[in-house]
């Protein structure tokens, strides 16, 4: 798997190290002239690490915010919900960076969510970057919600009306839980809700992933990413909603975004 590579497993030793120390990273969002801190802890495995996806998002969050022009449709389809504050649910967050950049740049109230152990890393970068938060007018919490669990999708709740996520499809085993989580949320209520994923395709075998979430939802790439480091293809981000929503038709139609 392309990416950051996990040194250890993550059950081994969960004292922060000396490469953990250098492992913060800074992302600059242009659109509102601020910055947020990340840290990684890359001794404790791939869910404390940042990966290429997400980086992504944030830089077309960050456009989006900006007005660039090729990102309009993009913005018309956040623009949808502005009838009041934006409520978005990330899944797989890992380090919390897209959620944090999306309540920074979307002023936005945003839920980040991931495995239980993944969550003391996530708040500790949802507290170093309350200042910015706070400037921006966006508020992030946290929650446990490991795919496919019922029990803690229902405390959730539905009351979103935008969910994001960054490099959620590698282990086919989490193919169908993720499905799952998608179908609970997307399909179970009146209200239509938006899933932004951001994607580094690695294997052949994720087409299993597509092939299963084009039964349940309208799916359409919106953005495409040059790829980088001698890699064959970029990021993509796809849209995924109900099918038969025509949410993506009357929204979606005109955009090709390949950014530099
Ligand atoms: C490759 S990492 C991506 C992390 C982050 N989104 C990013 O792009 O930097 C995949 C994330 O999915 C989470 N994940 C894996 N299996 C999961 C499951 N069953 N339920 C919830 N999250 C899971 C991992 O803990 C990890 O944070």
């Amino acid at each position: 798997m392309s990416g950051p590579i996990p040194l250890r497993s993550e059950e081994q030793n969960h004292q922060e190290t000396d490469l953990d120390k250098k492992c913060q990273q800074i992302f600059h969002l242009n659109s509102i002239n601020s910055t947020i801190i990340i840290r990684q802890l890359p001794s404790q495995g791939l869910s404390f690490q940042l990966w290429p996806a997400a980086a992504t998002l944030v830089t077309l969050l960050d456009r989006c915010r900006a007005g660039h022009p090729d990102t309009s449709s993009l913005s018309a389809l956040l623009e949808a919900h502005q009838h009041r504050r934006l409520r978005i649910l990330e899944l797989g967050s890992g380090t919390g960076v897209v959620g944090i950049a999306a309540a920074a740049l979307l002023r936005a109230s945003v839920t980040v969510t991931d495995l239980p152990h993944v969550l003391s890393n996530m708040r500790y970068n949802i507290d170093a970057n309350a200042g910015i938060l706070g400037h921006c007018g966006g508020d992030v919490n946290s929650e446990p919600l490991s795919w496919g669990d019922i029990g803690e999708m229902e405390t959730i709740g539905r009351d979103y009306d935008i969910i994001l996520a960054s490099d959620v499809v590698y282990h086919d085993h989490l193919y169908e839980p993720l499905i799952q989580t998608l179908k609970f949320f997307l399909l179970g209520s009146e209200k239509e809700m938006i899933f932004f994923m951001a994607h580094l395709k690695r294997w052949k075998k994720e087409s299993v992933f597509f092939k299963k979430a084009n039964k349940f939802f309208d799916v359409k790439v919106v953005y495409t990413e040059s790829p980088c480091d001698g890699a064959r293809v970029g990021v993509k981000v796809y849209v995924f909603v109900k099918k038969g929503s025509g949410k993506l038709e009357s929204h979606v139609n005109n955009i090709n975004s390949n950014l530099p």
